[in-house]
């Protein structure tokens, strides 16, 4: 039987939404399936486009693109709000909604999934992790089968910009993310991205979408990566790593574990060897194993494409019921070894003293590096220690913190080299 053609109505005409309003008008072999009707952007007269048939409506009245009772609307104004208002109310209305934004759904996602359930419509939300990559239908429908354990990977194409490019070049971060800001890669105000918040807020959705929980992005933890100095790659390299922006949870019962900052992975790994922008996503299941996505984590046709995925996906499953997404709790991480990197101004018993702070805590030396050619004032050397417990190393660094022999403070950073969580 021939049915109609999902109505959609397009909120924001920026770099996503002029990609996926470029993809429906460009396959007529969609045409069938999908009708674009309406576009709605704040001064709307400057974003007109030629390309776009003389049937869709432009508008910059919200209340007119509701009037017209859209099937489903896409959302990829971004932001928290009025985005969240408008989202609301086409689930109200009943129109499904597709959105790009995760930084919504990490704040509301649990109410906006229950309003879409309770109105018997969909919330989809493809593009709001890693882009194009096809991630979430993925995880939702090709691992359903599996008890999922662990979810990690690279979600942050600016920092893995960064941190490739430092490890490949020996050069400092400020330099390198002054050249990323440059060529458009790092807004003006890196923050987002340099301190773990858009990776977080991607990883509180793929924490719903793999382990059905909401983890507030508020109680992950989340280390910066501005911290990273070139003498820590030329130590990781010596140790058979490099060092990435990794985003991470798991669980081993009802808490979860989840982090988000700088990390040592093997040099082999998937992590290790993802270069530039591109995003890299390992799924551990108990039964399956791991498997992995990668590909494209930004860009407005490659994040378009996942919209129209949702959307298409929308034609096919008009029944399916929607999905809640109760609170999870966030634990400490299990025990795991760490790399510590100290900057000093050298003198006699420095080490003896830090080593002492370390066994205090019960936490066992693994080794310790020191390369030659760094001035005495500034002197860095790192030593790694085995599997400890987080709180216990923190106490530990704090006591060594204490010492006035440091040039600057002791960075700590997670090993995941091992069979454990190695991506
Ligand atoms: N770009 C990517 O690669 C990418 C990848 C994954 C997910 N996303 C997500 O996709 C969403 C959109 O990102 P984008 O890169 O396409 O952003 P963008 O280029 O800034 O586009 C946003 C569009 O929405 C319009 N807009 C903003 N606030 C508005 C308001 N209050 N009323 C009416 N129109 C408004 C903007 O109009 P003006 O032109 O007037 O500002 C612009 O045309 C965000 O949630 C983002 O996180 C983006």
């Amino acid at each position: 039987m021939k049915t109609k053609p999902l109505r959609v109505a397009l909120l924001g005409f920026g770099t996503v939404g002029g990609s996926v309003a470029r993809i429906l008008v460009e396959r007529p072999d969609l045409a069938d399936r999908l009708h674009l009707t309406h576009i709605f952007n704040r001064g709307v007269s400057r974003k007109r486009a030629d390309w776009v048939p003389s049937s869709v409506v432009w508008t910059d009245s919200i209340d007119e693109l509701f009037a017209s009772k859209p099937d489903a609307v896409v959302e990829v104004v971004g932001g928290l709000e009025p985005a969240g208002a408008w989202v609301r109310r086409a689930l109200e209305q009943g129109s499904a909604v597709v959105t790009a934004n995760k930084m919504l759904l990490a704040a509301h996602a649990p109410e906006l999934l229950h309003l879409a359930a309770t109105r018997g419509t969909q919330l989809r939300f493809e593009a709001a992790v890693a882009g194009g990559v096809p991630l979430i239908h993925g995880v939702r429908e090709g691992l359903a089968g599996d008890r999922l354990l662990r979810v990690s990977g690279i979600l942050n194409g600016t920092c893995n910009y960064i941190l490739s490019r430092m490890a490949a070049s020996d050069e400092a971060m400020a330099g390198v993310l002054a050249d990323a800001q440059r060529l458009g890669y790092a807004e003006a105000d890196p923050s987002a991205d340099v301190d773990g918040h858009d990776a977080g807020a991607k990883l509180v959705v793929l924490a719903g979408i793999a382990f059905r929980r909401h983890l507030r992005l508020e109680d992950i933890p989340r280390q910066t990566i501005r911290t990273i100095s070139a003498a820590d790659f030329r130590y990781a390299r010596r140790l058979g790593c490099t060092i990435r922006q990794i985003a991470m949870v798991e669980t081993d019962g009802p808490d979860f574990h989840a982090f988000v900052g700088p990390a040592l992975v093997l040099r082999g790994s998937h992590f290790g060897l993802n270069k530039g922008a591109n995003n890299v996503v390992t799924i551990a299941g108990h039964y399956g194993g791991e498997n992995s996505f990668s590909g494209a984590g930004a860009g407005g046709p490659a994040t378009a494409v996942a919209v129209v995925s949702d959307l298409l996906s929308l034609t096919q499953r008009t029944h399916e019921r929607g999905e809640e997404w109760p609170a999870g709790r966030i634990a400490p991480p299990p025990p795991r070894p760490y790399y510590l990197r100290f900057v000093v101004q050298d003198r006699p018993g420095i080490l003896s003293s830090i080593a002492a702070a370390l066994a205090n805590q019960g936490i066992n030396l693994d080794a310790v590096l020191q390369e030659p050619g760094y001035p005495k004032d500034a002197l860095p050397f790192v030593i790694t220690v085995e599997a400890c417990e987080e709180p216990a190393l923190r106490a530990a660094l704090q006591d060594i913190a204490r010492s006035d022999f440091h040039a600057e403070p002791p960075l700590a950073l997670p090993m995941l080299v091992g069979d454990d969580p190695k991506g």
